[in-house]
């Protein structure tokens, strides 16, 4: 094991934690670097690279260190489930929505750009014609609001294909929240997903139920195994709450 690799276990076993998802633990370095690391085990090699790629063309991701992107992935100096990247200052979206601090119309609005605004970007590899860099996981809390503007994280889902399915993912996720009985922010939820459809346009068809982005994007998370069971069974009914809200 070289010597930089131990020292980032080191760090990161003293470093501040700052944020934890479903998949992975966010530590601080020091005031400009984070280490993410996936606490199952998963490679986030191909993920930095996307990053990279979109923050080289202006889209606003944070910043990834070069340590984390090398040809050979044996010389890396962080584990291969372990990236390191910009620190970013400010609440995700989530919290802002929370605290009141932003609209639901707002978050909409916001998420609505970042979506158009990724789908300008030309794929880094597909050559199929119309295919994008998609996130597919676009809700409040992978984006953060920073003093230079809204910043994407959680970049573990990516792939390319066309933009309708990014917009129905994101769509299905913030009704499935909205719809569960469970949960806390399922009104503000709703306004977001009722927010972020109203500026869906003519150039983006998201299908429906039975056909379409919809449809993929419900198979898609009825196949996430990071979804409860409980979660499984209000994918229909967020389905038909998209429908319902959409133009
Ligand atoms: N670059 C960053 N700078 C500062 N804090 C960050 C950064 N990236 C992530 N965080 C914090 O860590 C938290 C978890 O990050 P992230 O969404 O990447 O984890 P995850 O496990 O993939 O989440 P999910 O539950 O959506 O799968 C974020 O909500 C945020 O608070
Ligand atoms: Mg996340």
């Amino acid at each position: 094991m070289s010597r930089p690799f131990l020292d980032w276990i080191l760090l990161v076993q003293t470093g501040e934690l700052l944020g934890s998802g479903r998949s992975a633990d966010v530590f601080a370095i020091d005031d400009g670097w984070v280490l993410r690391r996936y606490r199952d085990g998963s490679d986030a090699a191909d993920e930095a690279v996307v990053m990279s790629y979109l923050a080289d063309r202006g889209f606003p991701v944070p910043a990834v260190s070069p340590m984390t992107i090398v040809a050979d992935p044996d010389a890396r100096s962080v584990a291969r489930t372990d990236l390191v990247m910009q620190r970013l200052s400010g609440p995700t979206m989530l919290r802002a929505l929370i605290d009141a601090a932003i609209t639901p119309e707002q978050a909409g609005g916001i998420l609505a750009h970042l979506l158009r605004r990724l789908h300008t970007i030309p794929a880094r590899a597909s050559t199929a014609p119309g295919n994008r860099i998609l996130h597919l996981d676009l809700h409040p809390d992978n984006v953060m609001l920073t003093s230079q503007g809204p910043v994407v994280i959680d970049w573990c889902n990516t792939a390319e294909g066309p933009p309708g399915l990014d917009w129905a993912m994101s769509a299905l996720i913030h009704a499935q929240v909205a719809v569960d009985p469970v949960s806390e922010v399922a009104t503000p939820a709703r306004l977001v997903l009722s927010s972020l459809l109203a500026h869906l346009d003519g150039t983006v068809n998201i299908g429906d139920a039975r056909t379409g982005y919809l449809a993929q994007a419900r198979a898609r998370r009825a196949a996430d195994a990071a979804l409860s069971p409980r979660e499984v069974e209000l994918l229909d009914t967020a389905v038909t709450l998209v429908m319902a809200l959409r133009r």
